[in-house]
Formats: C-alpha cells, sequence, structure tokens
C-alpha cells in the first residue's frame, strides 16, 4: 500500500493526524488526546453557559491552538420551556412509588448535593439554546449534536466558521442531516455506550457512508481496538468517534470503583435500555436497569420524566460510593478495555494495531 492509510480526509479537514475522535467529559483527556495527534470533543451536556466557558478556555491554554470540539445535546422531544419543579410535578405517583420500591429493597442513599443531571441540555431546549450561546460565542472549532439535529444552527455556526457534527443512529436521520450541509456526520450504532439506536454498527457505517458523498462519515459504536478503526475505514467512514475506550484512562475522572468495573466488564455486562433516561441506552448492568427489566415494573416514562425519576438513584449510588448500585454509560467493546493507561498510549496503541492490522490484509503499509 502506497499511502498512509489512516491519512482520511477527516484528518485533513480537522488538520489532525490520526483519525481518532475522543469523546469525554474529562478536560485532561481530551488535552492529552488532542496533544497526542488524535481530536476530541468535550461531553457539556450537563454544565451551565459558564462552566462551559471556563473549559474552553482551560482547554485553550493547553493545546497550543490544536483544534478541538464541544458536544451538547439539542432534543427536540422535550419540552420547550417547563422548569424543573413543573417538569418533576408531572411524573406519575405509579413510576414514583417504583422508584421509591427500588430505593428501599437496594437501600439506596440520598444523593449528598443538588442533582448534576438536573442541569442536563435534554430536559428542556431553552437549556440547550443557553449553551450553544456560549459555543458560538466563544466560537468553538467543532460542535457536535449528540442527540437531535443540528440543522438549526448551522448557519449561525458556518458565518463564525464553526464546523458542525451531528450524531445519528438512523440512516434516515444522516440524510436530513446531510441535506441540510452539516460536516461530517457520526454514524453510530447499537454496540455504543449511552443513548443509542438498534442498528449494528457493522450495518450502519457503510449504509451512512453509501450516501454522502464528500462528507466524512465517522464510526461509532463499540470502538475499542486498531481492529476496529480499520474495519471502520473499510466500511467507508473517515474515522471513529469514541467512548468507552477512554473512560479508565488513567488521566479520567471517572471513580476509580467504576473504572475497576469497566476494567473488569465484557459486552454481557452492558444493558440496552430506556430505563435510564426514557430512551435507548446502554450502560453497565446495575440495580436500576435490572429492575426496570422485569414484567412487573411500570412503564418507563418518555424523556425528560424517567431521568428525573433515575437521577436520585445515579447521585445516591455515586456520591456514596455504592460499588454495588453504581453505572456507567459503557459500549459492547468494553471487553477490550483491560488496563488503566494513559490517553497518549490509548492513542498511539490503537494507530498501532490498526497499521497492524492492515498489513495482514494488504502486505506492507507506510
Ligand atoms: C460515559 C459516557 C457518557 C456519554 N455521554 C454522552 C453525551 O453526553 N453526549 C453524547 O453525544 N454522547 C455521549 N456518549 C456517547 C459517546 O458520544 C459515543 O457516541 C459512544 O461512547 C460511542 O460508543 P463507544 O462507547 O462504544 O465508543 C457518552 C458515552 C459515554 C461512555
Amino acid at each position: 500500500m502506497a499511502h498512509d492509510p489512516l491519512r482520511t480526509k477527516l484528518c485533513d479537514m480537522l488538520g489532525i493526524e490520526f483519525p481518532i475522535i475522543s469523546f469525554t467529559h474529562c478536560k485532561d483527556v481530551a488535552v492529552s488526546v488532542i496533544n497526542s495527534g488524535a481530536f476530541a470533543v468535550l461531553g457539556e451536556a450537563m454544565h451551565t453557559r459558564d462552566e462551559i466557558a471556563a473549559d474552553i478556555q482551560w482547554i485553550r491554554e493547553r493545546v497550543d491552538g490544536k483544534p478541538f470540539g464541544i458536544d451538547l445535546v439539542l432534543p427536540a422531544s422535550v419540552p420547550p420551556s417547563d422548569t424543573l419543579e413543573q417538569l418533576i410535578a408531572k411524573i406519575p405517583e405509579v413510576q414514583k412509588e417504583f422508584a421509591q420500591q427500588i430505593k428501599e429493597k437496594y437501600d439506596v442513599p440520598d444523593p449528598k448535593g443538588p442533582i448534576a443531571l438536573h442541569q442536563w441540555g435534554g430536559l428542556n431546549q431553552d437549556m440547550a439554546r443557553a449553551q450553544l450561546e456560549v459555543l458560538l460565542d466563544e466560537r468553538v472549532p467543532v460542535i457536535c449534536s449528540g442527540l437531535g439535529s443540528p440543522a438549526f444552527l448551522l448557519d449561525a455556526a458556518h458565518e463564525r466558521d464553526i464546523k458542525v457534527f451531528g450524531l445519528i443512529g438512523k440512516t434516515r436521520q444522516a440524510k436530513r442531516q446531510l441535506e441540510a450541509g452539516v460536516d461530517a456526520i457520526i454514524a453510530q450504532g447499537y454496540d455504543a455506550a449511552g443513548h443509542t439506536g438498534a442498528m449494528g454498527t457493522f450495518s450502519i457505517v457503510p449504509e451512512v457512508a453509501s450516501i454522502a458523498g464528500d462528507t466524512p462519515i465517522i464510526a461509532a459504536g463499540g470502538v475499542t481496538t486498531g481492529r476496529h478503526l480499520a474495519a471502520a475505514l473499510c466500511l467507508g467512514a473517515s474515522g471513529v468517534w469514541t467512548g468507552t475506550l477512554w473512560l479508565a484512562s488513567r488521566e479520567s475522572d471517572v471513580d476509580m470503583i467504576v473504572k475497576e468495573k469497566l476494567l473488569a466488564a465484557t459486552a454481557e455486562d452492558t444493558s440496552y435500555s430506556r430505563s435510564i433516561s426514557g430512551m435507548t441506552m446502554r450502560t453497565l448492568k446495575c440495580p436500576w436497569t435490572d429492575e426496570w427489566m422485569k414484567p412487573e415494573a411500570p412503564q418507563v416514562l418518555p424523556p425528560p420524566y424517567q431521568m428525573l425519576l433515575s437521577s436520585d438513584y445515579i447521585q445516591g449510588a455515586n456520591d456514596n460510593r455504592r460499588a454495588d448500585l453504581m453505572t456507567e454509560a459503557a459500549g459492547q467493546g468494553v471487553g477490550f478495555v483491560t488496563a488503566m493507561k494513559p490517553a497518549r498510549q490509548i492513542v498511539f496503541d490503537i494507530v498501532e494495531e490498526a497499521l497492524t492490522a492492515f498489513e495482514g490484509v494488504t502486505g506492507e503499509v507506510d
């Protein structure tokens, strides 16, 4: 093979060396990945305007002008402007009682402080728009939308030289976003951590790539090795978008209890359910996800109500570091996350594995 197979149009668009994108909530991971030649997108859906502005500045001070992205959730299917109290008041008694039964059965402690998920941009559209304003004001290089179409912000972003990436789980969502003019599509399959659709990564990536023309497609869902990266490029992607891969990295601020759970977990330890947010989501199994799977469980509530219900359990477990209760979003590739490596090492290992994979198929590569 005459050219470097890892030099893709995504690399050219972003000015990066390796076509690997880290989605992370941890600024230290993001900076380490960016300074290793790959790209990072910081998840800010749970932060206020001021926190987001401070994080952007923090990253800028450490990456020497290299680009980075910020991810928000911009869901269309939630109430436009209800207050938190109004939303909570709408939760039906049946589901509230079931949540209370889980709390009693597992002795789930109360959260120790204000509930972080109450800041989530997915709770109402006003919250998400306030978060978005700061990204436009700060002219961050890339804005990503993890939920909901970013089509409405394309003009404002492009006027400011900001690129917009949309994450999709269905081909028809990709088609709409491509028609609207997004700069790249993240095609995410069922294997993924967090909110994800029902189509497998191996199916959605080539299907979306086949309609994308020159727009780069980024494969997501289950990518935790260089072999996944090589395969994603062969499926028509120009890079990979990864989340689970970084959770147990040395720099990651994920609780050590959860890191240990992740290092021990395999795909079978993940659960795909609507019980956390009302939307299909993959996480490590925990009593909350198990109980809502049972036949006697009431109907899961639509977004954003189920999230308001689960957030008390999640934060109670986290604040009190209850290993038996804690959970985290995790994808089916988690079985390959077996060591707590520095993020820089993860980047280089993936690159080397991908080149070895290509070499195995085609002979020598540059
Ligand atoms: C802990 C965690 C939290 C996540 N939160 C978000 C989020 O807030 N917004 C978002 O767009 N994606 C979120 N994701 C999904 C990632 O962006 C990414 O699509 C997913 O992790 C890809 O699958 P993988 O984990 O198998 O690599 C999250 C993933 C993880 C692991």
